[in-house]
């Protein structure tokens, strides 16, 4: 038992997350325009798995972004996708604007919930794909079979 808590704690003060994910992060943060107050919290040079509205999975690669009521304004990042951990992306309820990076979003084989309702998108597809309840499942389903694989 003491041994195993000894390994806890040297595996949470000594682990960071993934410099290429952290700059993944950091990409977005710079594209928008108003961030309510993010860049607080997502500062480079610490461990961006402590940062507001990030959880990490136990291999220190970010799991959720979870977004939602944040006042967040200006355009997303398609290189969100590049998050091969991703399960979770809520940016619901922001003032988010421009096009929404679809190619960028729906080549992530990770995410199974994907929520941008109630923002600010232009183009064709948006409100298909926020209405949309068989995008997230086929997203499911796909996650399913790579886990049965
Ligand atoms: C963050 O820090 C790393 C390492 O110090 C540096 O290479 C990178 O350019 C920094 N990124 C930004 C956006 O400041
Ligand atoms: C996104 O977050 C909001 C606020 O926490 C929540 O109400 C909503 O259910 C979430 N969306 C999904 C798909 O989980």
């Amino acid at each position: 038992g003491f041994a195993l808590l000894t390994v806890l704690c040297l595996a949470s003060s000594t682990d960071s997350c993934i410099d290429q994910e952290k700059s993944v992060l950091l990409q977005f943060l710079a594209g928008l325009s108003g961030d309510g107050g993010l860049s607080a919290s997502w500062r480079n040079g610490t461990n961006c798995c402590t940062w507001e509205g990030i959880t990490c999975n136990a291999d220190m690669r970010i799991a959720d972004i979870l977004l939602a009521s944040k006042a967040l304004e200006g355009q997303i990042s398609p290189s969100l996708g590049s998050l091969t951990g991703l399960l979770q992306l809520n940016l619901s309820h922001n003032s988010l604007s421009g096009e929404l990076p679809l190619e960028g979003l729906v080549s992530s084989s990770s995410i199974v919930v994907l929520d941008v309702s109630f923002n600010h998108f232009s183009g064709a597809l948006q409100e298909l794909f926020i209405q949309s309840t068989i995008w997230p499942l086929q997203h499911t389903l796909r996650h399913r079979q790579l886990l049965h694989a």
